[in-house]
């Protein structure tokens, strides 16, 4: 029987590629090119599946191509939001994605990122590189304790839960908000207290670390109104989406000291990062590094054929978004 056509939009791991070729007829992308929109309705047009990356924009005109072949769309990531949904549900294509498997390396990188940022730690780089250190001396870089402060949620599902859990070993005070908190998902072990809006995470953080999903409803959530009611002192970390921030917003609030400082992992406009914020040393800039580990990438691109291995053989992929 022959094998169903698999189109990859980017280079996966190896270990993941060599499975890849046995289970499927797989047509990898060798130079790791991004795609372009063309290549994305050839690819949905002459493939069975399609496996896109969270950076492929999977659009209602690509999903509803005259002619489309495939029927499921495998996106290696945990979020989808560059995939059209309800062009998705219209066409009856299949979409799924890759929970779980990240969730602990996404932690780390926010817990990462709020530690380097409160304590300096990309400037004190930077600073000792650049041949400028003199020496220790009582006043030199100081930056803002971790251990005893409040860190808020905005968003608590798997993610937020393990930044929590890692919080937890500095002594932090949680709070968190997530209207759509799935109780019976929640780690009961995690002392943090549901605050009933978002203000009063703003209005109580020291730290505000993002963890929601990409939606038209969550676009610019955190916006000039809300850097106005963090503490002076606060910082801002976000591991989620750029687009749930208002970019101009944040960089106006930096440098006028509403907040102290922020930990990106994500930007509005990929992988463009703002001029002004390249040249603040109050902010810790990462390119979208989350799920960024060997064991985490290769875990994902597992998960991805699972998922598209059971839809061919006719059952209910694991993950099924749509
Ligand atoms: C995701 O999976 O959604 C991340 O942003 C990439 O790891």
């Amino acid at each position: 029987m022959s094998k169903p056509v698999v189109v990859v939009t980017r280079r996966w791991p190896n270990a993941v590629e060599e499975r890849l070729m046995d289970v499927f007829d797989a047509r990898l992308n060798d130079d790791d090119h991004p795609f372009s929109p063309q290549e994305l309705v050839d690819a949905i047009k002459t493939a069975d599946a399609l496996m896109p990356t969270v950076t492929d924009k999977i659009s209602a005109d690509i999903i509803g191509t005259a002619g489309r072949k495939a029927r499921i769309i495998g996106n290696f990531g945990v979020g989808f939001n560059n995939i059209d949904i309800d062009a998705a549900k219209k066409h009856g294509v299949v979409v799924t994605n890759t929970p779980e498997v990240l969730t602990d390396c996404t932690a780390d990188i926010a817990m990462i990122l709020l530690l380097s940022v409160a304590r300096r730690i990309g400037e004190g780089e930077r600073h000792l590189r650049g041949g400028q250190w003199t020496g220790w001396r009582p006043t030199h870089m100081m930056g803002q304790k971790v251990s005893g402060k409040t860190l808020g949620l905005i968003g608590y599902g798997r993610i937020a839960q393990a930044m929590a859990r890692r919080a937890l070993g500095f002594g932090m005070t949680l709070i968190y908000y997530d209207p759509y908190v799935d109780a019976a998902k929640l780690d009961k072990s995690v002392p943090a207290t549901a605050v009933s809006s978002i203000d009063e995470v703003l209005a109580q953080a020291d730290f505000v670390s993002l963890h929601c999903p990409s939606t038209p409803e969550t676009r610019h959530l955190i916006n000039s109104e809300s850097f106005a009611k963090m503490k002076p002192t606060a910082f801002l970390i976000n591991t989620a989406r750029g687009d749930i921030v208002d970019e101009s917003a944040l960089i106006a609030a930096l440098r006028e000291d509403v907040i102290q400082g922020a930990g990106l992992d994500v930007y509005e406009k990929e992988p463009k990062v703002p001029a002004d914020l390249l040249k603040m040393n109050n902010v810790v800039l990462l390119p979208h590094l989350g799920s960024a580990s060997t064991q985490t990438r290769e875990a994902m691109g597992m998960r991805v054929l699972t998922n598209v291995e059971a839809f061919f053989a006719g059952k209910t992929p694991p993950d099924r978004v749509v």
